[in-house]
């Protein structure tokens, strides 16, 4: 098969941000790309969009933190486009505060929300979205740096993270002989409505604005600058080509030199 076979692709979280990107990337290649977020309108004002760029996608609206609602979107892009053969985990929350101060429900919604819904939506997408019987496919998890370092006042946060690259490894290493790649794309900061959300928690929780925020993040990037929605979307089109076949159970950072592992 060439570099451009068209494949069938389904992107979580895919109406802002990151997951925009990548849906859009994705189509870009000639995927089919099927798209879910919790707002229904921004489901469909996205399909719109996309499909006025000229690329095949559709969508519905998902609660990754809800395995019935998982079981009918994967049913549903099955329906749509075929059986799947590329899942990107993007959907995601920012979450953290003094741990001392954490109540369990902020706790359970960020790991819900980041780490089980990247289980079971993955294994929704291998049964009923028919990837256990295929011998090419590409599972590509949106951790963040995050997921290697501690992130002050984010302990719910960087748990979640970690927990996505450890089940990346792991699933990685199970699915190897299969010709499924699983891989963790792990962002730094990358200017999107989350980034502004998480400025405003530090500001308030530093009693500071969120231009000073936004300075004292920027010095601590190499490259002097956030990262783009399209930087880590090229990565991910990336994994999900071809030529990524050999690229399996690795965490991989875009992130202007933030993480150094
Ligand atoms: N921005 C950064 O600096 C950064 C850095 C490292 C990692 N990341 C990771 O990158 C991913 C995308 O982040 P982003 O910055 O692009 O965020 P964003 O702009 O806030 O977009 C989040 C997307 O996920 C959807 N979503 C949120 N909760 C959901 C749920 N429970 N079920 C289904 N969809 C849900 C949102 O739509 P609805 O609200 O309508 O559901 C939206 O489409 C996240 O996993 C995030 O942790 C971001």
């Amino acid at each position: 098969m060439s570099e451009h076979t068209p494949r069938v692709a389904v992107v979580t979280g895919a109406t802002s941000g990151i997951g925009l990107a990548v849906a859009r990337a994705l189509g870009a290649r000639g995927h089919r790309v099927y798209l879910g977020a919790r707002t229904a309108e921004n489901v469909a004002t996205t399909v719109k969009q996309l499909r006025e760029e000229g690329l095949t996608v559709d969508g519905s609206p998902v609660d990754v933190r809800d395995g019935a609602a998982i079981r009918r979107f994967v049913q549903a892009a099955v329906d749509a486009f075929g059986t799947i053969d590329i899942l990107v985990n993007n959907a995601g929350r920012s979450g953290g505060g003094v741990t001392a101060d954490i109540a369990d429900e902020l706790w359970d919604d960020v790991i819900d929300t980041n780490l089980n819904s990247v289980f079971r939506m993955t294994r929704e997408v291998l049964n009923t979205g028919g990837l256990r019987e295929k011998t090419w496919g590409r599972i590509i998890n949106i951790a963040s740096t995050a997921g290697k370092q501690g992130v002050v006042l984010g302990a719910p946060y960087s748990a979640s993270k970690h927990g996505v690259v450890g089940f990346t490894k792991a699933l990685g290493n199970e699915l190897a002989p299969t010709g499924i790649t699983v891989n963790a794309v792990c962002p730094g900061y990358v200017e999107t409505p989350m980034a502004q959300r998480v400025r405003a928690g530090y500001a308030a929780a530093y009693h500071t604005t969120e231009e000073a925020i936004l300075e004292k993040f920027t010095a601590k990037i190499p490259l002097g600058r956030y990262s783009t929605p399209e930087e880590v979307a090229g990565l991910v089109a990336y994994l999900a080509s071809d030529t990524a076949a050999s690229i399996t159970s690795q965490a991989l950072n875009v992130c202007g030199g933030l993480g150094n592992f």
